[in-house]
């Protein structure tokens, strides 16, 4: 189990489609220990495979543990079977887009086919919180950040803060 650097705004990697896993074996479980590890380290609640810079269509979640007890979900190959037509909407933030927010409206409820942490073939019926997460989720496997949705001149402003805040940046 490790904490690994999450990918940030701007970042081409951010940008690519995930490919399926083929098997759930023990490189993807440790793979899925160390994108929890992360992401409990960062105060998310959800993080895609593609985050830690591998573009494989892994998603870990815990919407609750904030709260109190750790819930982890896993979702290996997740796919949307069904959505409805009404919405909801979020104050979404992103653990790539560091301190910024919006709200983003996405169906209210969705159901998702999944292979869970053992490799086995699951359904997941969301509604909530937990039907926007697993949807902003799902984004980031086809290289889809929050802020796409936001107008262009909503969204050049946070890339703008997001170039001046970052954390690594060197003035010489
Ligand atoms: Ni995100």
């Amino acid at each position: 189990m490790a904490v690994k650097r999450i990918i940030t705004e701007p970042n081409k990697i951010l940008r690519q489609i995930s490919k399926p896993v083929e098997e759930v074996g023990m490189y993807e479980q440790s793979l899925m220990n160390d994108m929890l590890d992360t992401m409990y380290d960062a105060n998310g609640i959800g993080l895609a495979a593609i985050q830690i810079g591998i573009p494989k269509r892994i998603i870990v979640m815990d919407i609750s543990w904030n709260k109190g007890e750790k819930k982890p979900m896993f979702f290996v190959n997740p796919v949307i079977k069904k959505n409805n037509k009404q919405k909801s909407i979020y104050e979404e933030g992103c653990l790539s887009v560091p301190n910024q927010f919006a709200e983003i409206e996405r169906p209210s409820k969705c159901e998702v086919d999944y292979l869970n942490y053992k490799g086995k073939k699951k359904t997941l019926k969301a509604e909530g919180l937990l039907a926007t997460c697993i949807q902003h989720e799902m984004d980031h496997l086809e290289g889809i950040l929050f802020i796409d949705y936001l107008s262009k001149l909503k969204k050049s402003m946070i890339i703008k803060k997001l170039l001046k805040n970052r954390p690594d940046r060197i003035v010489v």
